[in-house]
């Protein structure tokens, strides 16, 4: 089995910054309520013009140069979004033809905010069984055309943007991507969903009457979800691998919201030097929010070379899961 090793990795954030307090002018709500239960004091919103490829195409460009790969060398892309330009075809396909990376194959994975830690886990096997040597996995969304902007529940919460990962085989196993763990529960489907747009509930006058073209969540619920099964992604994935919390060095969570992380933290006795937190710059941008973290990260020596790394996300689905790294 070959080792797995992130070689380069890139993201990138709409210009266009949205403040709570543009949002004071929106809909009934403030900063200090926005702040206190999430930890967001602002988001970054796409263009009218700008989709998910096209995003994913400027932080895949910044990936691939970290990395020092060219895109005609990447053999699979994989693009995590729930938000994808078109139904079909992929994103992925998109963003191939954006990059030119005319030798690989490319698909979509629709895990939501777990959807980069799923794209991980899938490379992870292409990678190690030698299929494939090097892999461009993508987390993007824009959230903010799937978001009810009249809903204060929801429209508060979100972001758009994008993270990239370039991720290479080599014959050195002592370090790089230890295991992935992926988990769902169907049964909860219904409380993170857009029902409209599907094949359920096709585009028609009565499903956008019904505002079913926008997300909806059950917030309360999905809070205590959210801090349960981040704990147990993180312990699963220490315990398999005979490692204790103390162990870690940089706890890299989904950034759902302030308050999550802070609960995740304080059960599992982790410091707040040891969790990175960017939420407060960008808010939930679902399959973003991690890549753009572990980014962040790097470039801002946040890790380094031989540190214990675990990313855990959760979201839609449900679906939750984490990755393990020795850096
Ligand atoms: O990405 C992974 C999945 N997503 C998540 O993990 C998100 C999970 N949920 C959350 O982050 C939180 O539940 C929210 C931030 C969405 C809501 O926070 P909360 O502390 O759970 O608030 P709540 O829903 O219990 O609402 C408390 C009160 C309500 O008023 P009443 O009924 O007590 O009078 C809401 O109507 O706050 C009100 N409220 C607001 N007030 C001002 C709800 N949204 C707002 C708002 N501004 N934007």
């Amino acid at each position: 089995m070959q080792g797995v090793h992130i070689i380069g990795t890139g993201s990138y954030v709409p210009k266009r910054v949205l403040t709570n307090f543009d949002l004071e002018q929106m809909i009934d709500t403030s900063d200090e309520w926005i702040l206190s239960r999430t930890g967001i004091r602002e988001r970054c919103l796409a263009d009218k013009d700008e989709a998910a490829s096209d995003m994913a195409y400027q932080a895949s460009l910044v990936a691939l140069d970290d990395a020092k790969v060219p895109p005609g060398e990447v053999d699979l892309l994989v693009v995590a979004t729930v938000t994808p330009d078109t139904p079909f075809p992929s994103t992925a396909c998109h963003l191939q033809r954006h990059l030119g990376a005319s030798r690989a194959a490319a698909f979509d994975v629709g895990a939501a905010c777990t959807g980069f830690v799923y794209g991980l886990s899938v490379a992870e096997q292409y990678l190690r069984t030698g299929r494939y040597r090097t892999i461009l996995v993508v987390g993007v969304e824009v959230l903010s055309r799937i978001v009810d902007w009249t809903d204060r529940n929801t429209c508060i919460l979100f972001g758009d943007g994008a993270g990239a990962a370039v991720l290479q085989a080599s014959e050195d196993t002592s370090r790089g991507l230890l295991a992935t763990f992926l988990h769902a529960d169907g049964g909860m489907a219904d409380h993170l969903i857009m029902y409209g747009g599907g094949s359920r509930h096709p585009i028609s006058e009565e499903v956008l009457h019904r505002r079913l073209h926008f997300l909806r969540m059950r917030g309360n619920e999905t809070f205590k979800i959210a801090v349960r099964t981040m704990i147990k992604a993180s312990l699963e994935a220490l315990d398999q691998h005979g490692y204790r919390v103390e162990d870690v060095d940089l706890f890299i969570p989904h950034q759902a919201n302030g308050r999550i992380v802070e609960a995740v933290s304080k059960r599992l006795g982790i410091p707040d030097e040891k969790v990175f937190v960017n939420i407060e710059r960008y808010g939930n941008t679902s399959a973003a929010s991690i890549p753009i973290a572990l980014d962040e990260a790097l470039r801002s020596g946040r890790v380094k070379e031989g540190d214990l790394v675990l990313l855990i996300g959760v979201g839609a689905g449900l679906t939750w899961g984490s990755a393990l790294f020795r850096w």
